[in-house]
């Protein structure tokens, strides 16, 4: 019997891991394509997609991925181009930077094998603590403790865990508790990890939760108390913002767009784009006076990230073929788009204009 902690009551300390393995193993999703193989390159390449991305979103790319990159050191040898024009759609590009120079890093210094701890693999670029946690549990059986949103749900839920995770100490507890509640076993650790992401993603929800079909229904304090949405807790909110951003659309005779490289920091870090300005008198200053009158200021459309919400204003023009002054950009045909890393709301821009 392990020791009860005030947060970590004796009953569910001992039952909580062989529920969660029993219920993986014979309710948990075991059909997608990371699963059933311990080889790291694959396991590190599907946490990195998975993270703040939907599995169905994830799907398609892990399969593109990987015909192109069979290996780590294939994705190594690949310029970082060629890694975003694959990422482009997926959002958080800072990932696919990271994964870029993780795999150089795998080759570089561990000679082209991932290390076998999850302390080691949070030392690689874009690998933080609960993904490090992930691939060693599910490629080497190491009884460390995953601690995403999804999990933090779970937990906090089940443990009545109601302190204020904004607060560092408490945050610290609670990943305590995590460590405290992982399986004796190193062979049950892969169904144990898998087994709170699928509770997190498909039964412990963050609203309406299916209290009903979840193995811990009798040990869950939230589920007691009667009001289990009420957890996690945390008063630190996000606040979301706005942003305008003003896009030249520049167009070639032959269709071809002036796309230019985002620098590496901030919004769209390292991809191809339609010249960005704060604001129209910066676009404008970018356009001989006779261009002004011509320039077809275009409905500005909204595209939605995560804690922000863009409105996008293109301005569009043909532009004779030396492309405007001054800029370190190149043109782009429509047979070159699908290999570029272009955000995604450009892509749709293009795209639907090219076909109308
Ligand atoms: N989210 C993060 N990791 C995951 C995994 N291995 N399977 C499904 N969803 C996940």
């Amino acid at each position: 019997m392990r020791s009860p902690s005030p947060q970590l009551p004796a009953r569910i300390a001992d039952e909580f891991a062989a529920r969660l393995v029993h219920w993986q193993r014979t309710h948990g999703r075991s059909h997608l394509p990371w699963q059933h193989t311990r080889d790291p390159y694959r396991v590190w390449l599907s946490e990195i997609m998975l993270q703040q991305t939907q599995v169905s979103t994830v799907l398609g790319y892990y399969a593109r991925f990987l015909e192109r990159f069979p290996s780590v050191a294939e994705l190594a040898a690949a310029e970082l181009d060629e890694v975003l024009g694959l990422w482009s759609g997926l959002g958080y590009y800072s990932r696919a930077r990271n994964l870029h120079r993780c795999a150089r890093q795998v080759v570089e210094v561990h000679g082209g094998a991932f290390p076998g701890t999850a302390e080691l693999l949070a030392s690689l670029p874009g690998i933080g603590p609960s993904t490090a946690a992930a691939i060693a549990s599910f490629c080497f059986g190491e009884r460390a403790a995953i601690l995403d949103g999804n999990v933090k749900r779970v937990l906090t839920r089940v443990l009545g865990f109601g302190s204020d995770l904004a607060q560092t100490a408490h945050a610290r507890e609670l990943l305590a508790c995590a460590q405290a509640l992982v399986p004796a076993q190193a062979g049950d650790m892969p169904a144990y990890t898998q087994g709170l992401m699928d509770l997190g993603a498909t039964v412990c929800t963050q609203r309406k939760p299916q209290c009903l079909l979840c193995p811990m229904q009798s040990l869950c304090m939230a589920l007691q108390e009667g009001e289990p949405e009420r957890y996690p807790v945390k008063s630190r909110r996000l606040k979301r913002s706005s942003q305008r951003l003003w896009l030249l659309w520049a167009v070639r005779g032959d269709g071809a767009v002036w796309l230019e490289r985002r620098p590496e920091q901030g919004i769209w870090g390292g991809l191809y784009c339609l010249p960005v300005f704060e604001d129209e008198p910066a676009l404008a200053q970018r356009l001989a006076p006779r261009q002004r009158s011509k320039a077809q200021v275009l409905e500005p459309f909204l595209h939605v990230l995560t804690h922000r919400d863009l409105h996008l204003h293109p301005v569009r023009l043909a532009w004779s073929a030396a492309g405007p002054a001054g800029a370190q950009g190149a043109w782009f045909g429509r047979a070159d788009w699908p290999g570029l890393g272009l955000p995604a709301p450009i892509r749709k821009l293009l795209e639907a204009a090219s076909v109308a």
